[in-house]
């Protein structure tokens, strides 16, 4: 496969003075300390963090098994809360918080500490949890949601937060396969002015879950719901009867910290479980150094905690800096495109995190829109999730940053827990669509498909070293960790194609595998294939992205019907909508193509980059191992009428 990029790469461009005058860093000495020795390096960067017992070894590396910080004892949220109390964080806000409909709370870090040893103690105390034990968190973005995570962290139970966008089926699946004792939730979640309710779906997910003995619920309406007695419990009246001093817990280094499932090429969501004490490392370094955190800084990350970019620059590693948070229950569209500038103005917010997605469609509602803002305090931009195209990168440099914040471009996953790539704010020059560098400690390689280092120009982005946040496995399937992610090379292989170039700077192309990217959500195609071949309708189905100005791309079916079914005006709205309900709305196809019969090849295997570039209306690859080549020119008849 050739890897290249379809972008015109400007010049450089050069942070402010002013900015890089007061950055966290300024000059080259981290690079050549983690160069110099990486153990070393990593073994200073985890001192930043209080522990209870010191490790004995940085490193037990056996590929592809790490033990950070070996035999090393610490809390998160000891790290995250206890030690800023005895400073003068102790009465500043850990958490600033508004929801869509105009709602709001404050947190200093005092007030989080209380609440987060209260629900710590009814965990433990009153439903008899244990370290270990799997907690799953099902919650829209409220500082209650902030609360449980770090209550599970508080006691040692893992915890793993299912996005509230997520359908009841998808909420059972992981709820069955982490086999969570207990589940955290809110009575609704509120989404562009409509009710979700989320304790409805949590019910019918039960239905065929055995092991949730007890659920929590955060009431945030006085909505009369459905109460299961002996199993349900009030998240407020919970809070306020537990005592709010708590021993917290003291976690083995490699103890799990959380799982996060994340989509994948075939079958089920992968649960990653992320540990401890390299986690945590990880996150309180390159959040201060690429976000280049200060104590007067109001953060925003927009992502919501039900991704890795919540969990790991939304929670711990601004909590770990001591820094304040914003946190924002809404989208960027509702009630109006202005709704962030009007924010960012409101709350004075200096330092601003989000998609390309999210920059993209600003873009499309145009820059007279953030132009009716006063976005002077803002010093930083960061994004996220796909690549960022240079001409949104550019929008947002000019017309959101009036060309005096530096952006970094940050490229990393579910499985790397923390930033792997970008620039460093106050030191690098940036490229527009190029991530930048591997962080200080970090090393990252292009690679040809047998292996071989590429040493400028288009390859595999693997990582070549291990590192303190790495995942260490799958929930359940060790074997399917080894497959993925260490099999292709001697190295971790992220899935991701690259250029790197002259510079040294590692342009990210996007997936090589059969993973979408849409709207900065991983999706896999198996998925959405196996809820299509799911609804009685529908005999066969294969899936392929489309490139979509606004979400980086689109997901398009092509269905084969069960016999006897035939086309109706409403049948790609009702395929569309189970898969929604199947899944989420985030997985819902743009089009569904309806097909006599797809590509294959003679041994039946479906080959879906052949629609794949009939979708995008590309020519169309080899097709001579086809069992049934004639059905591409039937399919691109179906296409030229239908897109
Ligand atoms: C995939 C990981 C990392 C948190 C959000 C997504 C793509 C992510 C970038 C970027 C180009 C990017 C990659 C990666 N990606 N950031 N800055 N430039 N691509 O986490 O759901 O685990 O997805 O997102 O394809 O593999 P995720």
């Amino acid at each position: 496969m050739k890897i290249e990029s379809h972008y015109e790469l400007s010049d450089l461009i050069k942070p402010e003075e002013t900015f890089c005058k007061k950055a966290n860093i300024q000059n080259n000495d981290l690079y050549e300390k983690a160069n110099h020795n990486r153990l070393d390096f990593w073994e200073e960067q985890a001192n930043q963090l209080n522990w209870d017992q010191p490790w004995d070894s940085v490193l037990d590396w056996k590929k592809p098994n790490a033990k950070w910080f070996v035999n090393g004892k610490l809390n998160a949220t000891t790290n995250c809360l206890d030690r800023h109390l005895t400073t003068h964080r102790k009465h500043k806000k850990a958490i600033i918080w508004e929801s869509e409909t105009g709602q709001k709370q404050t947190l200093t870090y005092e007030q989080l500490h209380k609440k987060v040893c209260q629900l710590a103690n009814y965990l433990s105390q009153t439903l008899g949890i244990k370290k270990g034990d799997r907690i799953t968190l099902y919650m829209p973005l409220t500082p209650e949601l902030a609360i449980s995570v770090l209550a599970c962290a508080r006691i040692g139970a893992i915890h793993s937060v299912v996005f509230a966008g997520f359908s009841a089926n998808s909420l059972q699946d992981r709820l069955n396969d982490s086999e969570s004792k207990c589940i955290i939730t809110t009575d609704i979640a509120v989404r562009r002015g409509s009710e979700i309710n989320l304790k409805e779906i949590v019910d019918e997910a039960l239905e065929k879950v055995t092991s949730v003995k007890d659920v929590i619920i955060h009431k945030r309406t006085n909505k009369t719901i459905n109460w299961v007695s002996n199993r349900d419990h009030n998240f407020d009246e919970a809070i306020n009867q537990s005592s709010t001093t708590h021993k917290p817990e003291s976690m083995d280094s490699e103890d799990p910290l959380f799982i996060l499932y994340t989509s994948g090429t075939t079958g089920k969501p992968k649960g990653i479980i992320h540990t401890t004490g390299g986690y945590l490392t990880h996150a309180q370094y390159s959040t201060k150094v690429v976000f280049d955190i200060k104590d007067d800084d109001l953060y925003w990350c927009t992502a919501d905690i039900g991704w890795i970019t919540g969990h790991t620059y939304l929670v711990y590693g601004p909590l770990l800096n001591g820094a304040t948070v914003f946190m924002y229950e809404g989208t960027p569209d509702y009630p109006n495109t202005g709704i962030f500038w009007d924010l960012i103005e409101r709350y004075s917010i200096s330092i601003f995190y989000t998609a390309p997605t999210a920059i993209r469609a600003f873009m499309k509602a145009g820059e007279s829109i953030p132009e009716q803002y006063n976005l002077s305090s803002l010093r930083l931009l960061g994004s996220v999730g796909e690549p960022i195209n240079p001409e949104a990168w550019n929008w947002y440099y000019t017309h959101i940053g009036q060309k005096k914040c530096p952006i970094v471009d940050t490229w990393w996953q579910t499985e790397t827990g923390g930033i792997m790539i970008t620039t460093l704010p106050g030191l690098h020059d940036m490229k527009p669509g190029s991530a930048g560098k591997p962080l200080p400690g970090i090393q990252a390689q292009c690679l040809q498909d047998d292996g071989t280092t590429i040493h400028s120009g288009g390859g595999l982005l693997s990582l070549t070293e291990p590192w303190p946040s790495m995942a260490r496995g799958i929930w359940g399937d060790q074997e399917r960790f080894n497959e993925v992610y260490w099999s292709k090379f001697e190295t971790y292989f992220a899935g991701d194609g690259a250029v790197k170039d002259k510079d040294d700077y590692f342009t990210v192309i996007g997936r090589v595998d059969d993973v979408l990217n849409v709207a900065g959500h991983r999706i896999g195609t198996m998925e959405v294939e196996s809820s299509l071949v799911d609804c009685p309708k529908v005999a066969e189905a294969a899936v392929v992205g489309i490139e979509d100005t606004i979400k980086g791309q689109a997901i398009i079916a092509f269905v084969i019907l069960k016999e006897g079914i035939s086309e109706s005006a409403n049948l790609e709205q009702e395929l569309k909508q189970f898969v929604a309900t199947k899944i989420s709305p985030i997985a819902k196809p743009k089009t569904i193509i309806i097909t006599p019969d797809l590509p294959k090849t003679r041994s039946g295997k479906i080959m879906r980059r052949l629609l794949k570039q009939a979708a995008n209306n590309e020519i169309l690859g080899d097709t001579t191992s086809l069992a049934n080549p004639q059905i591409m020119n039937t399919i691109r008849d179906i296409l030229q009428s239908n897109i």
